[in-house]
């Protein structure tokens, strides 16, 4: 959906079902690293965070987060997790020279797993605030598999000053979201939530203002949209939002 090579036809034949149902799908991918970009710019600067843990950091594409934090925070640390054995391959070819930077393979459900695996222990100090990203990773996890609870996990193992970055696709009222959570369901064992739904992710957690809504209203750069009137309907779906423990 960025473009370029490193796909598959069942990756090519999903996108295909997912631009019948929402034409101009294509753009949701830039939308949302556009706003991851600007959430490690903001912990990275505004927070003073320089270690973060990427969950299902996905292939490695431009501006990846290490590469974002350490324009800010030179020599700052990241361990991007990923399940997807393709992934990791390209993550560790890309990462092949850069000492402070790691890619493991793991399920984030197994919290326990995540936290515990040598190369988090090496890279991150849980005594320190850290960066933890969930970018549109939360909905291939049903809730008979309490999501909730997974990211109470993770909250009670960082410490004060964390902080938590969440992106999530969501049920609106635009026609093709119905058609896109069956596509989720189908394909990826996932589910859509509501606005409401991801926000609850932050219990416990202090919004960073302007909160949990459309990402490209999420702190802005230059001449994105300021209102939701001008914000394109099938972006309306892509929600986040940073919090602070
Ligand atoms: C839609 S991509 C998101 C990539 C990146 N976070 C972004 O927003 O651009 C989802 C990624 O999550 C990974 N993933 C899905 N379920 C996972 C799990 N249970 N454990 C680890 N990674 C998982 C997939 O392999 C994929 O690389």
């Amino acid at each position: 959906m960025l473009g370029g090579k490193d796909n598959f036809a069942v990756d090519r034949d999903v996108v295909i079902q997912m631009i019948k149902a929402v034409p101009d799908v294509l753009q949701g991918p830039r939308t949302i690293r556009a706003g991851l970009k600007r959430a490690v710019r903001y912990m990275a600067t505004e927070a003073g965070i320089d270690q973060f843990i990427d969950l299902g950091s996905g292939l490695p594409t431009q501006e990846n987060v290490h590469q974002v934090t350490q324009r800010y925070r030179p020599g700052a640390r990241v361990v991007y997790v990923d399940n997807d054995p393709v992934v990791v391959v390209h993550g560790r070819a890309l990462l092949a020279t850069d000492e402070s930077t790691a890619v493991v393979t793991a399920d984030f459900r197994d919290v326990e797993g995540v936290l515990h695996h040598p190369d988090v222990r090496r890279l991150i100090d849980f005594n320190r605030p850290v960066g933890l990203i969930m970018c549109s990773v939360l909905h291939y996890v049903p809730d008979k598999e309490h999501p909730m609870e997974l990211v109470a996990a993770y909250s009670e193992a960082l410490s004060p000053g964390s902080h938590l970055f969440i992106t999530h696709v969501c049920l609106t009222g635009h026609p093709g979201s119905a058609k896109m959570e069956e596509i989720f369901r189908e394909n990826f064992e996932g589910q859509l939530r509501t606005r409401q739904q991801v926000q609850e992710f932050f219990t416990g957690w202090e919004l960073i203002e302007p909160g949990v809504l459309p990402i490209v209203l999420w702190r802005p750069d230059g001449a994105a949209p300021y209102d939701l009137a001008d914000v394109p309907l099938s972006q309306h779906g892509l929600i986040g939002g940073l919090g602070r423990k």
